[in-house]
């Protein structure tokens, strides 16, 4: 139950009991936040982010969470190029090696599996913020969060996942994320970029209707919220297969005008084009308030796991 202390490496470890007991740690600290309060929760401890991909959310909301909580941050936000990485230092020492500064570290890395490597390295919390084309376990508990604020629950809802569901580790992490609640599941993407089996395996075995197609139109007439994705360019060997899939799905105003009503509009962002501009002002996007959200859930994340 408790988090104190566990490592953050996959969407898959939670339990139900866990995911609310944030959503309700991370609805009393909001509250208090917007109220001006200063929070001194975390007063003395230091957390290092250390990302070895770019980043804008995910490494400023964690800082903006732990500095809000009244703890220190130490960050590299470019490993690869300003650590000792470039000197060809491996994963495990450079952990091992901030271990000694930091109380836990929030760990980006271009590897599958590299949280988890990182995690046998140190024995202090590693949280996960990216694996390759792995996970993405936070980005998926403030997704849950932002559903269950505009939708009031996530029970019953059809959830499609659309676009580029092999590459993108936000879905990976959300489609397992989702499996605590009650949902239907659309996987809409092109054959070439469809959800790994291992995942929608993941989904069947648990009873889930998961249905897979390529079909964002009619899949929109019955979802309740739509998850689009950026088509992972980094991930793909040939540019010219990236440049032949990066536009297959693009969510326009009059898309989202015909689909269900209350249809939510999510993406975990960076957008390029699969979301047109003019969907912002819908009251249906929450994508930017979505962001706003992951500074409250990794608050509520990092009281917990520091054990406040
Ligand atoms: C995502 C990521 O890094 O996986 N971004 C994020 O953390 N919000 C999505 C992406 O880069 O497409």
């Amino acid at each position: 139950m408790n988090l104190k202390g566990t490592d953050i490496l996959t969407a898959a470890q939670f339990t139900r009991d866990q995911v609310e007991q944030l959503f309700s740690v991370a609805d009393g600290l909001a509250a208090r936040l917007q109220k001006g309060e200063r929070l001194r929760t975390l007063d003395g401890k230091l957390l290092a982010t250390v990302f070895y991909e770019p980043s804008t959310r995910t490494r400023l909301s964690f800082e903006a969470a732990m500095q809000r909580l009244g703890g220190g941050v130490l960050s590299v936000a470019e490993a690869k190029t300003a650590s000792s990485v470039a000197k060809g230092e491996t994963l495990p020492d450079t952990i091992r090696t901030i271990a000694n500064y930091a109380n836990a570290i929030v760990l980006r890395h271009p590897d599958v599996g590299a949280a988890q490597i990182a995690a046998d390295a140190a024995s202090i919390p590693i949280l996960n913020a990216g694996d390759g084309a792995g996970e993405h376990p936070t980005q998926a508990l403030l997704d849950l969060y932002t559903i269950r604020a505009e939708k009031k629950t996530i029970d019953g809802l059809r959830v499609a996942l659309v676009g580029d569901l092999k590459n993108g580790r936000t879905v990976h992490s959300l489609a397992r994320a989702l499996s605590l609640f009650k949902v239907d599941f659309s996987l809409v993407a092109p054959a070439a970029l469809s959800m790994p089996t291992e995942v929608s395996d993941y989904l069947r075995a648990r009873d889930f209707i998961v249905e897979e197609t390529n079909d964002l139109a009619r899949t929109l007439q019955k979802a309740d919220v739509v998850y689009m994705t950026r088509v992972q360019k980094e991930r793909f060997a040939d540019q010219k297969q990236y440049e032949k899939m990066k536009n297959f799905f693009i969510l326009t105003s009059d898309l989202v005008k015909s689909a269900k009503e209350n249809l939510l509009v999510m993406h975990p962002l960076p957008r390029i084009d699969e979301i047109t501009t003019d969907v912002d002002t819908l009251p249906n996007a929450a994508y930017f308030r979505q962001a706003k959200n992951g500074v409250f859930i990794r608050m509520a994340l990092l009281a917990e796991v520091f054990g406040n």
